[in-house]
């Protein structure tokens, strides 16, 4: 038997990547504050976002999330959200027709604040200092002052991630998502970016099957052309912060962590007597489990047991993060046992993560070949162990960063000093990121008509 859970019982937990607050008192305000203002989703959302993942785990729909790898609060606007929003559509535009399936939009937005760190302190020069842990709980500048932990913090992320939210749902329902819209500005992307010229042919077949869609009398007005379903996303690592937002839904009488749709643990903090798997045991949201080269399959499986007891589908998503160089070892052995064990899950890739090297010139950055790469590998290990590929889980921005190397537009390791923006992990920038969905879409179609053509030759040979 489970002992009780409550929206506190992580307390009694070891809890790692937790920061230290000096000053007890004013966290406890905070927290209180935190807990009289509005829930920022609806858990009838976070629901209808359970069922969208559980027709990912059927092998119905696939699965892309994808934001910055820590939201903060010196880059935020209209224009930066607008723009990840924007790139995100693009991408499922073009994942949807190579796969022929409707895609599942998540953002790693509106509340991806907190970040664990592998180490706990930064060294510049002869200075030390603790470690920058995201915005909403230290400053980046590298003085002693910035660098305490301050739960005020968590009043600005909220009313951050209640702004980005309402202007993730105006777009979404406002007319912004129209898909005619969308694929106009990834016809331009084909026209300008180096990126873009080798896709034209499939970016074509798209306009063709918008034009035929039209034909057959589906309308420029209709919700499924016009709008869009778009959730939110972020690890659920500050748990003073999660906590204050759990609330009861009263249609359910469940538990439901209303900071976002989904949350996730990240690999960092995944221990099965920890704090953060005790926290997202009791809530009823989709969840995330990042599941690092260190991941075991006894381990994974008990963790199963503890995070989704009941074997339902759509409640978690397994997000292997191995490094293209690991994933041939590591992921085949999880998977294979899962499968075994009869377990509901959704796995997607999240080619970020294991991929995280020094550029020659200082920088932390990724290589694109081998973000492609442990997608590629994804793909062919999980079907070959007779299961779905659900998703990708990307670090990405709207905006026209300098932050991964590679690409069509060839970044290297000097570019990456033009503009290198990011407060924590290297992210893809807009064209790199459109230009990893195509090749992916490319990957996907082509499965799919292997997929149909060995059908049709098994058909024919009856
Ligand atoms: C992240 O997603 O930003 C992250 C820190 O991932 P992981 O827990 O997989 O290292
Ligand atoms: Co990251």
């Amino acid at each position: 038997m489970a002992a009780r859970w409550t929206p506190e019982s992580w307390r009694g937990k070891p809890a790692r990547q937790m920061p230290e607050y000096p000053d007890a008192a004013a966290l406890a305000a905070v927290e209180g504050k935190l807990r009289g203002f509005p829930p920022l989703v609806f858990a009838g959302e976070a629901r209808a976002l359970k069922a969208s993942l559980a027709r990912v785990a059927e092998g119905n729909a696939v699965l892309l999330q994808g934001g910055d790898c820590a939201e903060s609060f010196a880059e935020f606007g209209a224009n930066n959200i607008r723009d990840s929003f924007k790139v995100l559509l693009q991408m499922t535009v073009v994942l949807m027709y190579g796969a022929g399936l409707p895609v599942v939009k998540i953002g790693r937005m509106a509340g991806q604040f907190a970040k664990p760190r592998s180490d706990a302190t930064e060294t510049q020069g002869s200075v030390t200092l603790p470690s920058y842990r995201g915005d909403i709980i230290n400053g980046i500048e590298f003085t002693p002052e910035s660098r305490i932990p301050d739960p005020q913090r968590m009043m600005q992320s909220y009313s951050q991630a209640a702004a980005t939210l309402n202007l993730l749902r105006a777009f979404s329902h406002g007319g912004y998502a129209d898909l005619h819209r969308v694929h106009g500005w990834t016809l331009g992307f084909v026209e300008r970016s180096p990126a873009g010229e080798k896709f034209r042919a499939l970016a074509d077949r798209i306009d063709e099957a918008l034009k035929f869609m039209e034909a057959c009398g589906i309308k420029a007005d209709n919700p499924q052309v016009k709008e869009a379903d778009f959730f939110t996303s972020h690890e659920a690592l500050l748990l003073p912060y999660e906590q204050a937002l759990t609330r009861v839904d009263s249609t359910t009488g469940d538990w439901y962590d209303c900071s976002a749709h989904m949350v996730w643990i990240g690999d960092r903090t995944r221990q099965l007597d920890g704090a953060h798997v005790e926290f997202c045991r009791g809530i009823k949201n989709p969840l995330g489990l990042k599941c690092g080269p260190s991941s075991d399959p006894d381990e994974l499986i008990r963790l199963i047991d503890i995070l989704n007891p009941e074997n339902e589908s759509g409640r978690l998503t397994l997000i292997a993060r191995m490094g293209h160089d690991k994933i041939g070892a590591k992921l085949a052995p999880l998977v294979r046992r899962v499968q075994r064990e009869g377990r509901k899950v959704v796995w997607s890739s999240d080619p970020m993560h294991g991929n995280t090297i020094k550029s020659t010139t200082g920088y932390k950055t990724r290589p694109f070949d081998r973000i492609l790469g442990e997608v590629r590998s994804f793909l062919e290990i999980l079907p070959s162990e007779g299961a779905y590929a659900g998703g990708v889980h990307f670090e990405m921005t709207g905006q026209n960063v300098t932050e991964c190397t590679g690409g069509a537009e060839a970044i290297d390791d000097h570019a990456l000093a033009d503009r290198y923006h990011t407060h924590c992990d290297p992210r893809l920038n807009a064209s790199q990121a459109l230009e990893l969905a195509f090749l992916i879409a490319e990957g996907l179609k082509a499965s799919r008509l292997n997929g149909q053509d060995s059908r049709r030759a098994a058909a024919a040979a009856q």
